[in-house]
């Protein structure tokens, strides 16, 4: 089937190698699918006559841009931790809560005591909203079963929903999130059952296209995260790091020595660090909703851009350190506390967020051939629905042409 959009205010059409501050835009424009896939772009005033007679739509001169791809999500969990919300607000530190038995680990505890059922209902409501906001492409990691078992019943309902849902999925394997507590003293004996169990059995499934490793005082060493995504990519699995969230602890570093597709926090990431990302093309995902909510810095957005790495921006959904999968607003934080242009926020949420999964020659550009992945926003412009913040003004989203 063959349709056009017409009437488009602005079209930021998001070329996968425009430098980031340069996302394409064009006025009055027009864009063809074809089936699942952007046929052809282009002012208006020089749509082919072959394109008059297909059907059309009508864009009220309002903004359309690409489906916004969110690169970084633990999306599937139990319970909540509003109780640790309150004790932060009072002065207690995300580590420190962790540190007593709380953080991560108690929603391990939920999570583990939730069915594959609840567990898959809950995240399918979460991508209901996501899907509305205008997101159709997110990453979803595990890291909250953290054994052989209740890893793969997270992983397995990414891969129900990436079935059955809209949004498609791509699953990351973050079994070393912490070391649960039943190894608190035997750290070692967890470590081989992630190395020697656990990733040999998601790669044996195909449960997972990357695997995470959380590089923190409290979660992980340089050196465990070395040899686990080392393993990882003996199995196939592709690595990701989250790096220099809380202190500078050099996982940037790592995360450009092991070849990871992308190195994601980074509020303390050091000079040092960001030139290893710069040399290995490692991308920057930016977390600002986590940031907001642990009252953390930011990550030094504009030294990274300077530095020529490409920077993503995501939501970083989970229920402790970033409760929200509410991606525009992690936009307008980018904007606002990152000091990126609107321009490069859009592209943060594109190409930056598509390169940081691997999915950069498909989705998140209005390019010919790529993905019909796309939303009107109800604005005249990429500027203006950065600077009038409302709740959703997202009018219409296109999923693979549909
Ligand atoms: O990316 N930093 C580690 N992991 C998550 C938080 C997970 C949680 O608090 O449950 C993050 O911020
Ligand atoms: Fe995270």
């Amino acid at each position: 089937m063959r349709q056009v959009l017409e009437n488009i205010g602005e079209l930021a059409v998001c070329p996968p190698n425009n430098a980031q501050q340069d996302a394409g835009l064009i006025h009055d424009a027009a864009v063809v699918i074809e089936d699942q896939q952007i046929a052809w772009i282009g002012a208006a005033s020089a749509l082919p006559p072959a394109y008059h007679t297909s059907e059309k739509f009508d864009c009220g001169q309002r903004l359309v841009i690409p489906g916004l791809i969110d690169c970084h999500t633990h999306l599937c969990f139990g319970g909540w931790r509003d109780s640790e919300f309150e004790m932060r607000l009072g002065g207690r530190s995300y580590q420190d809560i962790q540190a007593a038995g709380g953080g991560i680990a108690s929603t391990v505890k939920a999570t583990r005591e939730s069915s594959k059922e609840a567990l898959h209902a809950r995240a399918r409501q979460f991508l209901d909203r996501m899907l509305q906001l205008g997101v159709t492409t997110i990453e979803a990691k595990s890291g909250y079963g953290l054994n052989v078992e209740d890893e793969i019943k997270q992983l397995e309902v990414y891969a129900a929903l990436d079935q059955s849902h809209d949004i498609d999925i791509v699953p990351t394997v973050l079994g070393a999130h912490v070391v649960p507590p039943e190894y608190a003293d035997d750290r070692e004996a967890y470590l081989t059952l992630l190395c020697e169990q656990l990733l040999p059995a998601v790669a044996e499934r195909d449960l997972a296209r990357f695997c995470d490793v959380f590089v923190e005082q409290g979660a992980y060493t340089v050196e465990e995260a070395q040899r686990i995504l080392t393993r990882a990519r003996e199995l196939g699995i592709q690595p990701k790091v989250h790096a220099d969230q809380l202190s500078d602890g050099g996982g940037a570093a790592l995360a450009a020595r092991v070849g990871a597709i992308s190195a994601d926090h980074l509020e303390y990431v050091s000079e040092a660090g960001m030139n290893a990302l710069a040399a290995a093309e490692t991308v920057a995902v930016s977390l600002p909703l986590a940031s907001l909510y642990l009252s953390e810095p930011y990550l030094p957005a504009r030294r990274l851009l300077q530095a020529g790495i490409r920077v993503a921006v995501a939501t970083d959904f989970n229920p402790g350190s970033a409760p929200s999968y509410h991606l525009p607003l992690a936009m307008l934080l980018a904007c606002v506390n990152q000091s990126m242009t609107p321009q490069e926020s859009l592209m943060g949420v594109t190409v930056a967020a598509a390169k940081a999964v691997g999915l950069e020659r498909s989705h998140g550009s209005l390019t010919p051939g790529y993905r019909a992945d796309l939303v009107i926003i109800d604005a005249p412009s990429l500027n203006h629905w950065m600077y009038h913040f409302q709740d959703n003004a997202c009018k219409a989203v296109m999923k693979s042409g549909r």
